[in-house]
């Protein structure tokens, strides 16, 4: 069904206009016309042009399609309000009204245009950059040019904004229905004014501002490292404009708004795929919807709530703010008065809130800025124009600050006027803060160095376990006996390292895992339940809660919340699981395991080292948010310490890095060794252990590298990944991994180092060869091989290796 009116938009166009094979030109003189079943096609075969249907057959449209790719996508419509309505239409150039006319029954004129001045032998052209043109003969004057009056789409190299000295605003507005060229309500302009910006409209209303050009970018536009489209904006005496190429100049990409999504996307041609890939679109999210939480309120996706008044203001009705009503908006906490002492509140990476009661000047700077906001009563913001170099320019806002979210990764500074006062306090309280957290941290310390000595003296007993308030609930185990159906087959979700684990249900209708551990442990029961409640402390939104948990007798097990999505692997590693998986959730996934380390490693107050960090071992929640499970059992369960030397090892071949896998040597970094195996298997969806390509003998690591250093990485990405994505992205990514899998642990960054490297765009090193790499007669390699001989016998997870 849904597929129909596409079928019947594909056969019309094609049944209608181009059986014709006679006229390949690519222009049309005064004593020639185009008919209906005629195409003018551009001189390399990029565009054509001619009469096409896209829904009800017997409205006909003049319109300009791309020629080069096989599927009909119409860039330009002439006729697109006034349909005609038989198969006469005809275009013709009428020298002595200088227009172009398209009529209907050859009376009929349903659409014309305009010369700019008399037309002297006259040739209407259509161009291969999709613009068609009227001119004076081979003149490169155009007279008339269908780029000044787009429709919804915006080519590389069109103009959107104003032309002052004709009074033109190039302007997008979007197809009503796939059907239906008529204007939607969904447009697009350049605003005019001190400072303009492009923004996008629903009908009257505005919908979302690009933000001002700063020099580099629009406001609102996050930081691209390697960008596809660039952006360029024209200021001038003469005219104002926003434009656009793509950096590679063969790719075939175009921007469009699209009424039914009721977005503005920016698509690519995938000519491997044969078909449209939609590279951005925006608005990306609600904090992007124009004045989401009203005047002085700033909107942050990655907090909650999202809106929050900036500093020295409150919620103007707080009762309808804290219901997420935001339109209202906020006020100052007090009403400034123009005798007042001010001072400005800095903002960082803020979108400059809207520019319609802005004022600039573009020679000032920051600091006369500052001046003449302070000397200004109505003034409430200042900022820089231009933000290249250290900054320059001066923009202030007057009225009310509206639409001022924060853009992560990106955005600009900005000052608000706040009063004198207002800042002093927060410089009072925050040096408090200061003062209590030095004293807290002194205290800390001392209790630190007082717990160690107190624990080597007790050498090998319990642990002191602080804060005792935190309780740990304990199951009895006839509870979590009768809750799993007595550990029954059916329960079972699967066998981890240090146990099965069994899916069940609380007498409260609350969903658990159980670990029931194996009697692995050499740990006396005290010593276990002091571990369990230090671990039961970890709280983080990117690890496994741990509910309670259950002794009796030689039975330990562990409850855990229940993950209904499973675990990574079962998606990564599934045909099916992995093309649910498209790069942004990949992505995210990545970031989630990164910070969940780095606070198992340094931010918690225990520093556990997982030791067996695996696609099994990162379960996803239903918002597929990454927890990682199993922490704190190789502290518990495997080993005598924390860091150093091991007799036992603890891990899966494949994840662990050298100088543990061959002499049991563990730290921090052996985990980030891990942490890179994984990016690899979720990036390309392989496994480590097993990966074999037929010409060559490279496992994972050996093949990425391999791709790294032959400049084509990006051929490593899993191929079910098939909506776009940022191709920067994906290279950091593989960066940063083949960073964390270098050989020698001192040459990996820490857990901390790789987020701030995964959240941020900054220079990373290059990566030396990575460890375990296995190829040819490396003699590390080989050593390791010859123990994967009993470490892959089974999927378990715990090895034993005797070290050396
Ligand atoms: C050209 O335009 C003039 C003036 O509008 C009109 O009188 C004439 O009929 C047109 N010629 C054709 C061939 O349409
Ligand atoms: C656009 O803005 C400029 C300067 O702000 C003004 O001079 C001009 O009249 C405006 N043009 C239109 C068409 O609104
Ligand atoms: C656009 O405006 C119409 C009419 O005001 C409204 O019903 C609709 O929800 C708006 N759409 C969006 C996406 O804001
Ligand atoms: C540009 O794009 C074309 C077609 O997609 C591709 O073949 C070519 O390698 C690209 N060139 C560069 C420099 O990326
Ligand atoms: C708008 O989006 C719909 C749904 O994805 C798609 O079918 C349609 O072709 C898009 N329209 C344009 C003009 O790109
Ligand atoms: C802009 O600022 C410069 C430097 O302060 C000053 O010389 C100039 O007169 C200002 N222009 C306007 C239009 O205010
Ligand atoms: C403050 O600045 C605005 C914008 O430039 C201007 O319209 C207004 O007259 C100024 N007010 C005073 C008191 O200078």
């Amino acid at each position: 069904m849904g597929n129909l009116p596409l079928l019947s938009f594909v056969m019309t166009l094609f049944l209608y206009s181009s059986f014709n094979i006679s006229s390949a030109v690519d222009f049309l003189t005064p004593s020639q016309t185009l008919s209906d079943g005629n195409t003018l096609v551009s001189e390399n075969g990029y565009f054509e042009m001619g009469f096409f249907s896209p829904g009800n057959p017997m409205n006909r449209y003049l319109g300009i399609w791309y020629k080069i790719i096989p599927i009909p996508t119409v860039i330009w419509v002439a006729n697109r309000e006034a349909p005609i309505k038989d198969l006469h239409g005809v275009l013709r150039i009428n020298t002595t009204a200088s227009e172009i006319t398209l009529t209907q029954n050859d009376d009929l004129v349903v659409w014309s245009a305009k010369s700019l001045k008399p037309v002297e032998n006259p040739r209407l052209q259509l161009l291969d950059s999709g613009n068609l043109v009227l001119k004076n003969g081979n003149s490169e004057v155009f007279l008339w040019e269908s780029f000044d009056y787009p429709t919804d789409t915006l080519l590389p190299g069109m103009k959107l904004g104003w032309d002052y000295k004709t009074g033109l605003n190039r302007r997008l507005s979007a197809w009503k229905n796939w059907d239906d060229p008529s204007p939607g309500t969904l447009t697009m302009e350049m605003e005019n004014h001190s400072y303009p910006e492009p923004a996008m409209w629903n009908g009257t209303q505005e919908f979302m501002r690009s933000g001002p050009w700063n020099g580099i970018r629009y406001s609102a536009k996050p930081f691209t490292a390697f960008p596809i489209f660039v952006f360029h904006y024209t200021k001038n005496k003469d005219e104002v404009y926003y434009s656009y190429q793509l950096i590679n100049q063969s790719m075939i990409g175009r921007m469009v708004l699209n009424q039914s999504k009721f977005k503005r996307e920016a698509l690519l041609w995938s000519e491997a795929e044969k078909n449209w890939k939609v590279y951005a679109s925006i608005p990306r999210e609600y904090c992007d919807t124009y004045n989401f939480c009203g005047a002085f309120g700033s909107c942050n996706i990655e907090s909650m709530p999202s809106c929050k008044c900036l500093k020295g203001f409150k919620p103007k009705v707080p009762e309808r703010w804290n219901l997420m009503d935001y339109t209202e908006g906020c006020v100052r906490n007090r009403p400034l008065n123009c005798l007042d002492e001010v001072g400005f509140a800095k903002f960082v990476g803020m979108k400059l809130p809207d520019t319609k009661f802005s004022w600039v000047n573009e020679s000032m700077r920051l600091d006369e800025c500052r001046e003449m906001c302070l000397r200004n009563c109505s003034c409430m913001a200042f900022a820089n124009t231009d933000i290249r170099g250290s900054g320059s320019g001066c923009v202030i806002w007057v009225g009310e600050l509206v639409d001022i979210p924060v853009i992560l990764k990106g955005g600009q500074d900005l000052y608000v006027k706040v009063l004198a006062s207002e800042l002093e306090t927060k410089k009072k309280s925050s040096l408090t803060i200061v003062v209590v957290l030095a004293a807290a941290l002194i205290v800390a310390a001392l209790l630190l160095v007082g717990f160690y000595v107190v624990r080597s003296r007790k050498q090998g007993k319990k642990l002191e376990v602080q804060e005792e308030s935190m309780e740990l609930p304990l199951y009895d185990l006839s509870t979590i006996s009768h809750s799993t159906d007595n550990f029954s087959n059916s329960n079972k979700l699967g066998e981890g390292g240090f146990g099965a684990v069994f899916w069940g249900r609380l007498p409260n209708g609350q969903e658990i895992a159980v670990k029931r551990l194996s009697n692995q442990s050499r740990q006396g029961m005290d010593e276990f339940m002091n571990e369990v409640k230090l671990i039961a402390k970890l709280q983080h939104r990117n690890l496994v809660k741990l509910l309670g948990c259950c002794i009796q007798g030689e039975e330990k097990m562990l409850v855990y919340e229940y993950m209904p999505n499973n675990s990574l692997d079962s998606f990564i590693f599934d045909l099916a699981g992995r093309k649910l998986l498209d790069w942004s959730k990949r992505f995210n996934i990545i970031c989630g395991i990164a910070r969940g380390i780095l606070y198992l490693h340094q931010d918690s107050r225990l520093r556990i080292i997982h030791r067996d960090l695996k696609p099994s071992n990162i379960l996803l929640d239903t918002d597929m948010i990454p927890k990682i499970s199993d922490f704190g059992m190789a502290r518990t369960f495997g080993g005598d310490q924390i860091e150093g030397n091991t007799k036992r090892v603890v891990g899966t071949y494949g994840y662990m890095a050298p100088e543990y896998a061959i002499n049991g040597q563990f730290s921090i970094k052996s985990d980030v060794f891990s942490f890179g195996v994984l990016v690899l298997e979720i990036i390309s969806g392989e496994k480590n252990k097993g990966f074999h390509r037929s010409n060559h003998a490279l496992n994972l690591i050996g093949h990425v590298w391999r791709l790294w250093k032959e400049g084509r990485p990006l051929e490593f990405i899993d191929t079910s990944i098939t909506n776009l994505y940022a191709p920067s992205e994906v290279l950091r990514c593989i960066h940063i991994s083949l960073l964390c899998l270098q050989k020698h642990p001192e040459d990996r960054p820490t857990m901390s180092n790789v987020v701030l490297m995964l959240s941020s765009d900054g220079a990373l090193v290059q990566p030396k060869q990575p460890g375990l790499y296995v190829e040819g007669d490396s003699l590390e390699a080989r050593s390791f091989s010859n123990e994967n001989e009993f470490l892959t016998t089974n999927e378990l997870t715990i090895t034993h290796l005797e070290a050396r």
